[in-house]
């Protein structure tokens, strides 16, 4: 596997590789990670993955100085699952100066997510146009673990006819159900046992509602109370629109998807579930 970390290497490299599949990524790899990867291989001919915990999409009250960063470790899994490229770029490469051009998204970006992390779409579309641009890809691939990051991006691409198809990826869980994720690996022995309830709420919410049940605000209303019961301090529990994640409309037929976020000690938790 080719690693570069600046623009003009990366550029270089990549000319004349066929159909390039990208899969950006803040590193602590895991097997949520590597099925992205895995995918990507279908889509093109030169898989390339990126690297960088992108300061811009952290608050100032978040995890950016304690992400967990194992570039070894995650280079070891990327060649062993065959890509190609790695795309790793340090903050003076790729923010060489302030960025103050940044790509501004809609209304949906002040939804779910949004309303508890304020600017942090704003940050997640900008790096990846910018990572967008150095790649130069084909074909992207995003996982559907982050549901609204995976709308927002799509929709950027479209808006600025940006020749990139985007690709959504199953979420990948542990055994229990836990969605795969970095941020995993904050929580006690404690908290991972009783960490797959995120998961349990959702998909509880997903069969009432396949039965028939409409009431949306009692299943959101439920699935609270029982996290709280556990000792979750929870954001947002919500039935959705799957096409604009707005609430659904009363007479029904639109594809749903549930999604939550919930802190369980230090961690903050996010996981959804098609309907
Ligand atoms: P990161 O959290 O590292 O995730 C990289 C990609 O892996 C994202 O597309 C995410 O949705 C996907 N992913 C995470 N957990 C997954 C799981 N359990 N199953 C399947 N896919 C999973 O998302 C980001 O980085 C950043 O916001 C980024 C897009 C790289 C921009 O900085």
């Amino acid at each position: 596997m080719q690693i570069t970390s600046t623009l003009s290497d990366t550029r270089a490299a990549l000319r004349n590789r066929g159909r390039i599949v990208f899969v950006p990524t803040m590193g602590n790899l895991h097997d949520g990670h590597v099925s992205l990867m895995r995918q990507a291989r279908e889509h093109g001919d030169t898989v390339v993955a990126s690297i960088f915990v992108n300061r811009l999409q952290f608050g100032p009250n978040e995890d950016f100085d304690k992400y967990p960063r194992t570039f070894a470790a995650d280079c070891a899994k990327l060649e062993a699952v065959g890509v190609a490229h790695l795309f790793a770029p340090t903050e003076a490469d790729l923010y060489p100066e302030p960025q103050q051009y940044l790509v501004e998204p809609p209304e949906i970006q002040n939804l779910l997510e949004g309303r508890f992390r304020p600017g942090h779409f704003r940050g997640v579309a900008t790096v990846v146009l910018k990572l967008f641009n150095v790649v130069q890809p084909h074909v992207a691939v995003f996982g559907k673990k982050d549901y609204q990051q995976l709308m927002i991006l799509r929709a950027m691409t479209r808006q600025l006819a940006l020749p990139i198809d985007i690709v959504g990826g199953e979420t990948v869980r542990a055994g229990d159900g836990l969605a795969l994720s970095s941020r995993n690996g904050y929580l006690t022995p404690e908290e991972r046992a009783e960490a797959p309830r995120l998961n349990r709420v959702l998909t509880r919410i997903r069969d009432a509602v396949r039965g028939g049940d409409r009431d949306f605000a009692r299943l959101e209303r439920e699935a609270l109370a029982e996290l709280d019961r556990h000792g979750w301090k929870t954001d947002y529990v919500a039935v959705r629109r799957q096409a604009d994640l707005r609430e659904p409309s009363p007479d029904g037929g639109e594809a749903l998807v549930a999604l939550a976020a919930s802190r369980l000690g230090q961690p903050r938790l996010i996981d959804n579930v098609e309907i």
